[in-house]
């Protein structure tokens, strides 16, 4: 793996020669947007600052790398699909930019949503303990220290490697905040928390093992398989995970659930199976239920 991008060398270039490079690179392959996307993270030059290039390209513009930099990246992702985020070693995610690494999964778009069901739950009553179990990046638990500043929170992973990342980007982007972070499965590494947690927010493995050929091979050969595979049927974290969610929430307390596309009514069905109560989904941008919420009985016999 190619180390992430760490020199920066500021310069400026003429606006006919960045358009000249960006159409040679366009060339080898790949799309525009992710050429400008590596432009923009990796180089410094934004989105708007190109717009403005394609329209009129005389006069100078600053950037952050040499092209020859830039172009080595580009090369990487073309030839051995590797992530751009990888590369760059950032990721913009909610109002943040988040450290990422091989080390685990690139937080996805969709997942902000996971973050907006918590907060509009909790209303302007933060929880006094929250958890997000399987952290990888720590974006989510990230997001939650900066708008709970005040109440306690636990970040969980199984992969050593994953949590030392998320306490980097945990003490970049919430240094004041307080979050524990904690190694093991699911809510095993929190038993002395349990029936405290008031809000807890998960987005687990849920790719089915056979489709795991089916993905783009900058998923599939670079990003963690213990981030994306869940079994045959891309349930059993959620299985796994389900099993403790009665006695380790708070009584009333919430767990959100990210889930794959086809896996709605199964989620809902597991949830109350495993004794939750007012059990419901929720959509993301397309109008896909990709989400499962239930609640911990107020008062449930366990
Ligand atoms: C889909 S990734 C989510 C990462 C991050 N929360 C996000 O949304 O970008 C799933 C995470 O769960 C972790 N994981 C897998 N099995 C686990 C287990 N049994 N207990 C705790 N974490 C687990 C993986 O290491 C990975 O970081």
């Amino acid at each position: 793996m190619a180390a992430a991008l760490n020199v920066t060398t500021e310069q400026f270039l003429a606006g006919n020669d960045l358009l000249a490079w960006r159409r040679r690179q366009l060339r080898r392959g790949g799309r525009s947007v992710d050429l400008d996307w590596l432009l923009d993270l990796g180089g410094g030059v934004s989105w708007s600052e190109l717009q403005r290039l394609l329209i009129d390209s005389q006069g100078r513009i600053k950037i952050d790398q040499s092209l020859e930099e830039l172009e080595k990246l580009w090369l990487l992702h073309l030839e051995r699909s590797m992530p751009l985020q990888y590369l760059v070693g950032v990721c913009p995610w909610r109002d943040l930019l988040i450290e990422v690494s091989s080390a685990a999964l690139i937080p996805r778009q969709e997942t902000e949503l996971l973050v907006d069901l918590a907060l509009s739950f909790a209303g302007g009553r933060p929880p006094r303990s929250w958890a997000d179990l399987g952290t990888g990046s720590g974006a989510i638990a990230v997001s939650l220290c900066r708008a709970w500043p005040e109440a306690e929170g636990h970040a969980v992973d199984l992969s050593v490697d994953a949590l030392a990342l998320a306490e980097k980007n945990l003490k970049a982007l919430a240094p004041q905040q307080s979050c524990r972070l904690h190694h093991g499965s699911w809510w095993l590494p929190l038993q002395a928390f349990w029936g405290q947690l008031e809000i807890v927010v998960s987005n687990p493995p849920y790719i089915p093992s056979p489709l795991l050929g089916e993905l783009d091979p900058v998923v599939r050969e670079h990003e963690p398989h213990v981030a994306l595979v869940a079994g045959e049927d891309g349930l059993e974290a959620i299985r796994s995970l389900l099993m403790d969610a009665p006695r380790a929430l708070a009584p009333g307390g919430v767990l959100f659930l990210e889930h794959h596309h086809d896996q709605s009514e199964n989620v809902q069905d597991l949830m109350r199976a495993a004794g939750l109560v007012n059990v419901s989904s929720a959509n993301d941008l397309q109008g896909i239920a990709r989400f499962a919420q239930g609640q911990r009985a107020l008062t449930s016999a366990l």
